[in-house]
């Protein structure tokens, strides 16, 4: 699997607030001189991000095996496009996306089995650092109970399956030599961005600096 230096993933089941805590390291990292920061998500707000976000509010119906092949073409384009994620961190920026191919794996691996998700997804290349926000999902469906409409995997017996699914492919990530840290997500999101921070500032971009000097 080739890895991309300088990149960074936030997976988790929904509301388990993996968004929040992107927000919270771009405040972190808004002053800081040495790390220029990009960080980004999926699905992306291009054109196929936009078409699958219409589908996941049922806005447009989708056969699940369609809705796997456009995860994997809105991450073709956020990986290759000319301001996508291979540019920037090949520029030397510390990129973190809020979900990547893990995602597909889990979620589309549910809906259509494991086969379609693992072939579409397999000639992308993996992050440095991945981060499980793990949390029951009991909670992270409590957190979200306040969100205007429901997407078609914000149920209960769906992220059953879904942190289920993480938590026994995290295994197929370390074997890869990629670093990765389970977060417990359930904590405050202060407790929960230290704990981020701090997995974060052992990423080689973040001693660059003094091993030159
Ligand atoms: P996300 O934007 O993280 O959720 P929210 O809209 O609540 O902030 O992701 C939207 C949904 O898309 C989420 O349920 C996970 C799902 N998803 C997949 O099923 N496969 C994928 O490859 C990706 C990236 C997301």
């Amino acid at each position: 699997m080739t890895i991309i230096p300088n990149f960074a993933v936030f997976e988790g089941g929904d509301g388990s607030g993996t968004t929040t805590q992107l927000s919270l390291l771009t405040e972190r990292l808004k002053n800081n001189e040495k790390i220029r920061f990009f960080p980004t998500f999926e699905p992306t707000d291009g054109h196929i991000g936009k078409l699958i976000r219409a589908a996941l509010k049922k806005d447009t119906e989708l056969q699940p095996q369609t809705i796997a092949m456009l995860f994997a073409a809105d991450r073709n384009e956020h990986i290759n496009k000319d301001d996508g994620i291979l540019k920037h961190a090949i520029n030397g920026e510390l990129v973190v996306s809020d979900r990547y191919v893990l995602s597909s794996l889990v979620y589309q691996g549910i809906e259509c089995g494991d086969e379609l998700p693992y072939n579409l997804n397999s000639r992308y290349p993996a992050p440095e650092t991945l981060i499980f926000f793990d949390v029951e999902p009991e909670i992270a469906l409590k957190r979200m109970k306040n969100r205007a409409s429901r997407e078609i995997y914000e149920y209960l017996d769906f992220q059953v399956l879904v942190r289920q699914k993480y938590l026994s492919l995290l295994d197929i990530y370390r074997n890869a030599g990629i670093r990765v840290e389970i977060i417990d997500a359930g904590k405050s999101a202060p407790e929960v961005s230290n704990q981020v921070w701090s997995i974060l500032c052992t990423m080689p971009i973040f001693n660059e600096g003094e091993k030159s000097l």
